[in-house]
């Protein structure tokens, strides 16, 4: 699996089963590989680099205070850039799941970029079927901040020609291939057939990626995530990208609270979860 060294003081493996488990890097605390039932659900560009300085290309990269260019430091914010801490190692559950906790907290370094306090807290479960994420935003601060974030989800497909995206019909979508043009989706079924960069408006609870493998589809269940974003470089934007190959087999598909702004006041918490359950073709 890539330059992923998996032995590494900064991998966390959660395993259920042996044919069962999920990896965590501290880096950014970017879920690298899930794999349920021996068949790895999660992309990771094998040209991903782990030099602990650049984002993670693939896995579940964490948005977050900002999606997108942001004035103050880089793109997507600096969760991902960040080494994150364990806070609860990986832990059988009573109801048989596995859950791992991360922390990161404001520094000197986010403070230079954004001079607020925050506690970040990420919680992974894993269970036969599923792989739950919660992000959670601790205001730590005295005055209330804003913020965006998002969890930028890059699934493993097969056969990109057979792999949709359901309920998204009815929503309108800022369609960055054309500088944000507010468009109406009028498709039941959102086909990745080119470069897209789509961020979709309050869309619905379930999002079902089919086809991702021969049998099986990917149901995405948001909470608290209004947001949707569904990206893929295609064939030439890939190629100008360094830690990319093999755009035609992963999907982006982001839950993100990133249409609005999010309001934090004092001393408030904000959480939102994706949750990732393999289910047969329909
Ligand atoms: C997506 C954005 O979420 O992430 C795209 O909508 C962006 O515009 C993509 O290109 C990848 O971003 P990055 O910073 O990881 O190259």
């Amino acid at each position: 699996m890539s330059g992923l060294d998996i032995g590494s003081p900064d991998v966390v493996v959660l395993e259920l089963k042996s044919d069962t488990r999920c990896i965590v890097h501290l880096f950014g605390a970017t879920v690298v590989s899930w794999i349920r039932k021996g068949e790895e659900c999660i992309f990771l560009s094998s040209k991903a680099k782990f030099d602990n300085k650049s984002a993670i290309r693939g896995g579940i990269p964490i948005v977050f205070p900002c999606f997108g260019p942001w004035a103050h430091g880089p793109q997507h914010g600096f969760a991902r850039n960040s080494l994150w801490t364990l806070t609860t190692p990986p832990t059988k559950c009573e109801d048989g799941t596995m859950s791992a906790t991360f922390s990161l907290a404001d520094n000197e370094i986010t403070r230079q970029m954004w001079d607020y306090k925050f506690k970040l807290h990420y919680n992974v479960v894993l269970s036969d079927d599923s792989l739950k994420t919660s992000l959670t935003v601790e205001n730590t601060d005295s005055r209330p901040f804003t913020f965006t974030c998002l969890l930028h989800t890059y699934l493993r497909t097969q056969d990109l020609s057979n792999t949709f995206i359901t309920n998204l019909k009815g929503c309108t979508y800022a369609d960055k291939t054309k500088d944000g043009t507010l468009t109406l989706e009028d498709r039941d079924l959102v086909p990745i057939d080119r470069f897209i960069d789509y961020t979709y408006a309050n869309t619905g609870e379930k999002h079902t990626v089919k086809g991702v493998t021969n049998n099986a589809s990917i149901l995405l269940k948001k909470e608290n995530f209004p947001d949707l974003v569904v990206w893929n470089p295609w064939k030439e934007k890939a190629s100008q990208m360094s830690d990319l190959s093999g755009y035609e087999n992963m999907v982006c598909v982001e839950p993100g609270y990133v249409n609005n702004a999010y309001m934090i006041g004092a001393s408030e918490k904000f959480t939102a979860t994706q949750i990732l359950t393999v289910v047969p073709n329909a």
